[in-house]
């Protein structure tokens, strides 16, 4: 089976055409990128109009450049997948409309996805992919959640961020600290040249007994700081940047300890754009190796939001079964969606 699936729920357009095999992990066939990075850095995030507007400029020309990589036809393409949600409402009906629209022409089925569910699985697109079950670490912009995955639409949730999100406390910092957006991979950057004991920042919930995760005070702690620095700001902005990584990494490594001790899972996998921090692998890394448990990331370029891992997830729930595609084109989409309410 051809799956062609469209990831639009945020800041990136993403196309990709996987092809199902059996029981085995489908194979990636191709996948196109564009993301508006450039465009929102002039307002120091996303605007989500400017978002879903470009998004109807890219994705149609993505798609082409999938189906000439991949050397096959649209008519070819058995599923269109489409995320369905969580994201901006605009950005999300852009990427719905034009796989109903697509599907409706070819005569094919059309699949909503989750997008965290896409991030889950992403790992399965590496030459090293993970095995059932594993605990999942989710570290976005939008989320921080703690999952044990059974199997493919096996989801539960161990806990998760009753405030910021682990990419937002990063955004937030670096703003703060007039770095561009989106400030994870900038203030991760400027981390190196600094010094991660120099300030203290709070490391909240660390000791909450639960895994519940909070990064709302992290933000305000920076800032108070900065402000205490002034004029010194400047010259200590790596330090300061440095002392924030440290604190974020430091509770979701914590955390994912408890998650691991307390469930007994020996394989774990890191997803979502936060997952592409130096730091958090390598402290993640060498505490698992500590207790024998295995590690799997996404690829760099699957890390943050992508076609491919849309058009795998749909792959693979198709092959567990799990989907019961409905001829008709109607469609919603679903910006707040917990991964957890789907099977
Ligand atoms: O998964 P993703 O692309 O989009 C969402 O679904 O939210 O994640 C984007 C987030 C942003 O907050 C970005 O700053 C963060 O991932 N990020 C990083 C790094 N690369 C991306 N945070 C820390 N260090 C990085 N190297
Ligand atoms: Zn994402």
């Amino acid at each position: 089976m051809l799956v062609l699936g469209i990831e639009s729920s945020c800041d990136e357009t993403g196309v990709a055409l996987v092809q199902t095999r059996g029981q085995g992990v489908p194979v990636l066939l191709a996948d196109a990128l564009y993301s508006q990075i450039d465009m929102h850095q002039a307002y120091g995030g996303v605007v989500p109009e400017l978002a879903s507007r470009d998004h109807i400029r890219r994705v149609l020309p993505l798609t082409q450049q999938v189906m000439h990589r991949a050397q096959r036809l649209l008519a070819e393409v058995d599923v269109v997948a489409y995320t369905r949600g969580p994201g901006l409402a605009g950005a999300l009906l852009v990427g719905a409309g034009v796989a109903c629209a697509l599907a409706a022409a070819l005569g094919k089925p059309v699949m909503g996805v989750h997008h965290l569910e896409g991030h889950l699985l992403s790992p399965f697109l590496s030459a090293d992919p993970p095995e059932f079950p594993f605990l999942a670490l989710l570290v976005s912009g939008g989320h921080t959640q703690l999952m044990q995955v059974d199997r493919v639409g096996s989801y539960t949730l161990l806990g998760e961020t009753i405030d910021d999100a682990a990419g937002e406390a990063f955004d937030k910092s670096a703003k703060l600290m007039g770095l561009p957006y989106p400030g994870g991979p900038h203030l991760s950057r400027l981390a190196l040249a600094g010094d991660g004991a120099a300030f203290k920042l709070p490391r909240p919930l660390l000791h909450s007994g639960n895994l519940d995760f909070s990064f709302a005070g992290l933000k305000t702690a920076v800032l108070t700081q900065a402000k205490k620095l002034g004029p010194e700001l400047e010259s200590r902005k790596a330090d300061l940047a440095a002392s924030t990584q440290a604190a974020i990494v430091d509770v979701l490594v914590k955390k994912t300890l408890s998650a691991l001790a307390q469930t007994g899972l020996k394989r774990m996998v890191v997803a979502g754009g936060v997952g592409a921090n130096a730091l958090l692998r390598s402290q993640l890394n060498s505490a698992c190796q500590q207790r024998g448990v295995r590690v799997h990331y996404p690829e760099l370029e699957f890390c943050t939001d992508n076609g491919a891992m849309i058009a795998l997830a749909a792959g693979m729930r198709l092959q567990a079964g799990l989907e019961t595609l409905q001829p008709g084109y109607t469609f919603d989409v679903k910006p707040r969606w917990s991964l957890a309410a789907i099977g």
